[in-house]
Formats: structure tokens, sequence, C-alpha cells
């Protein structure tokens, strides 16, 4: 790792992935030194061309989201990066592509995003988190990731999507494989198998839903499906490759993400009595701030990456220069951290105003396009089960999986 300001070098060392396995605590007192440094620490072996700026401040963060001309994206966002092959083989999704097919490939994808849209799908959300509650009440699962937050996400982009019902829990499992390998350290021995059956899973989720595609294709329905393949968005409509990688990145995106999210809030409303009681004494009114404080607090997606088309000076002339072809690394945990922008950063408060966080992006051309959608399932659930179970809690920690890409939940017990 490398300093240009002539500080001692920080203890932590982001590219270990043993860094990711350190208690959440040490973690943020790690960002938090690094926060204080005038400049973004390097991370990794110049050297051998590998590694990346961390960018860890809100300011940095906001800048490299909304500069896409000189941070790009099609190089890649995670880290380690996806092998080239594997991008020809199973086409690009559009987190990893830049303008103009960046541009032209959202403005298809987000007529499935319209308000108008996103109301009839509340309906759905509604039935769904109704449901998920009613077996809760009969069946008493011990895991609310399982039997709860995995479900609400995934059967709702799956209604979305018109996927029909049958072949849902196989695809559910599917999922499960193909994103388990995402920045998560592995014993070399698992680390050579688990990409080929993540593939494996990728390919045959594809393939499957390429083939309703064409029956969509033939006969059009209400759905999301049908709506991509009869698309003529500057005379173009999604190729069968294009929307099988568009719906893997919904589903690794949107259910992921969402669930982490859920699993987080109910720990983090069990682990704060006190906020809990300001939400049940005015569950409609608090649920908006509620959702948002848990999205910031628990930051499901750490970090994604860019890299430098030209060379950079970061917050202006005379800033830090980050040089053409170099990465960096977007730490938006970090920068929903930012002091200088959240006053007691670390304290879990439903009712801060105003809440710029980060954990949909940092605005620009990429932010998350499901985050009107991720905030509505989360408040109908939220709403759901604190209305019907007011007791209801987790019950000793989360088993979060170490990861440098998202705040992965495996299981959380759960009680009411
Ligand atoms: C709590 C839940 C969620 C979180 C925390 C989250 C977070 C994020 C973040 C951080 C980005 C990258 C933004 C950037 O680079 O500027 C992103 C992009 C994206 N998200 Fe989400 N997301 C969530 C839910 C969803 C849902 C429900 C969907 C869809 C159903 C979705 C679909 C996407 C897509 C398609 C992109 C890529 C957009 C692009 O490259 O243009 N996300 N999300």
């Amino acid at each position: 790792m490398e300093t240009s300001t002539g500080l001692a070098a920080p203890a932590a060392d982001l590219a270990d992935p043993r860094f990711w396995q350190l208690p959440a605590p040490a973690r943020a007192a790690a960002f938090a030194e690094l926060r204080r440094r005038p400049a973004p620490v390097f991370f990794g072996d110049p050297a051998a061309g590998r590694g990346f700026h961390a960018l860890v401040r809100h300011a940095d963060v906001v800048e490299a989201s909304r500069t896409p001309a000189v941070f790009l994206s099609g190089p890649g966002v995670t880290t380690p990066e996806p092998p080239r092959w594997v991008r020809l083989v199973f086409g690009d999704s559009m987190v990893n592509l830049d303008d103009p097919r960046h541009a032209q490939l959202r403005r298809i994808v987000s007529r499935a995003f319209t308000p108008r849209l996103l109301g009839q799908v509340e309906e759905d959300i509604r039935r769904v988190a109704t449901r998920l509650v009613d077996d809760v009440e009969r069946r008493r699962p011990e895991d609310f990731v399982t039997s709860v937050a995995a479900e609400l996400p995934f059967q709702v982009i799956c209604t979305m999507m018109g996927i029909p019902e049958h072949p849902r829990r196989m695809i559910l499992d599917q999922v499960n494989h193909a994103s388990e390998n995402i920045g998560v350290a592995r014993p070399l021995r698992r680390r050579i198998r688990m990409p080929g059956r993540g593939l494996l899973a990728l390919a045959r989720m594809q393939g499957m839903v390429a083939s309703i595609g064409r029956e969509r294709r033939r006969r059009p329905t209400e759905d999301l499906i049908s709506a991509l393949v009869t698309a003529d968005v500057d005379g173009r409509r999604l190729t069968g490759r294009e929307l099988g990688a568009f719906f893997s990145l919904l589903l690794v995106a949107g259910v992921e993400t969402t669930r982490n999210a859920l699993a987080h809030g109910l720990h983090l409303l069990t682990a704060h009595p006190e906020q809990r009681a300001l939400l049940l004494a005015d569950l409609d009114g608090g649920l908006g701030g509620a959702v948002d404080e848990i999205i910031r607090h628990a930051t499901p997606i750490i970090h994604f990456r860019r890299t430098l088309a030209v060379d950079h000076e970061l917050g202006g002339l005379g800033g830090p220069l980050l040089r053409a072809g170099e990465k960096v690394a977007l730490f938006f945990g970090s920068a929903n951290r930012d002091e200088t922008v959240f006053p007691d950063p670390d304290a879990f408060d439903i009712t801060r105003t105003p809440n710029p966080h980060l954990g949909f992006g940092g605005g620009g051309p990429h932010y998350c396009i499901g985050a009107h959608l991720a905030r509505q399932e989360m408040k109908v659930l939220f709403r759901e089960l604190f209305a019907r179970l007011p007791e209801v809690r987790s019950v000793g920690e989360p088993d979060i999986v170490p990861s440098n890409f998202d705040h992965r939940v495996r299981s959380l017990r759960f009680t009411f």
C-alpha cells in the first residue's frame, strides 16, 4: 500500500481478504482513520498493475459517481473483475457499461420502473408481505432471512418479470449459487470449484429467461419480459443474451441487497429499543425515515469500482492526482459514516434529517434503478410485520458472510 503524503501507512490493508473478516467496529475504525487523511490511499501492488485508490469520503464518492466520462464502469465494477470470456459468453449487464450503450439499455429497462408501473407493483408487494407474515404466524420459522427477507424481493421481481410459479424455486437456488462467490475469500480448493458452479447456475438461469423471452416475443403479455423484448428504443430491442444478463442483474442486484437490508433492519430495530418504540408510536409517519436510516447504517453494497479514463485531480485543481488506467473503489459504507456530513455518524437515528446517504449510489447515470422499489418493499414489509407482530425481534447476532462486496446476512434467528 502506498501513501503519497508522507504519512505513515495505515494499519489496515483493504486489499487483504483478512481485513473483511475483522469485526465491524474494527473495520469502521479503519475507515474513520482513512477519512482523516488528506488523500485517498492506494491499496495493492502498483508495480504489478493491481490495486485501487480507496475513495472513503462522501464528497469523493459523489464526484466519482457523477463524472462518468472520467470514472468508467466499462472495465468492470466488482473486485476482482469478471474475466473477459465470462462477459463475452454471458453478455454485459448495464452496471458494467458506459455511454452510449449504457444509456440506451437504461432507457429500455427504465420503462419497468416508472411511477405508474411501480404503483401496480405495490399491490403485489402487499399481497406477498401479507402471505409471508401469515406464514410466520402459522409455522413459526427460526430464520428470518430464508423465510421472509429473501422471499419478498424475489417473488416481487419474478412477478414483475412474468416468471411462472413452477421454475421460481429452482431460480432462487441458482441466484444463491451465482452470487455466493462475489467478494468472498475462500480456501483455494473451494475457490476453484465454486466459480464453475456459479457460472453453470447463471447459464441455466439465463437460458430459461431467454426461452421465456422468445415465447413473449411471439405472444406478448403485460409483464416486464414482454416490454423488454418488444421495446423499440433508438431502433433497438433487447437481444436474448442482453435479456438474460439483465434478469441476472435484477435478481442479484435486487434480491440480495433488499434481503440484506431487511435482515439488518430487523436487527437494528431490535438492538435499539428506543428507536423501535419511536417507530411503533407512529408506524406510517416513521417508516420512511427508518428505511433510509437502515440503508445508511447497514449499507448493503460495500463498494463498486471505477477505472480512470484520463488523469484527474480529485476535488478540483491541485487535488490528489489519479492517473489514467488506475482503479478507484467507491466505499459507500464509509461515505455513509462521513462525520463531515452526518453528525454522530455511528448512531442509528430514524429521525435523521437530512439523510443524504449513498446506499443506492452517489448519483449519476448508474444510480440504483430499483431504489424506489426497494424502499417500497421495505416499508410494506416492516409495516405488516410490526403492525401484526409488535413483539417481533431478532435473537442473537446475525450470521454475516465476510465479503468486500456486500453486507450479506446468511441467517438471522427471530421470534415474536
Ligand atoms: C436495499 C436495496 C438496494 C440497494 C442498497 C442497492 C444499491 C445499489 C447500488 C449501490 C448501485 C450502484 C450505484 C452506482 O454505481 O452509482 C445499484 C445499482 C443498481 N441497482 Fe440497486 N440496490 C438495491 C435494490 C435494488 C432493486 C430492488 C433493484 C431492481 C429490482 C436494483 C437494481 C439495480 C440495477 C439494475 C443497478 C444498475 C444501474 C445502472 O448501472 O445503471 N437494486 N444498486
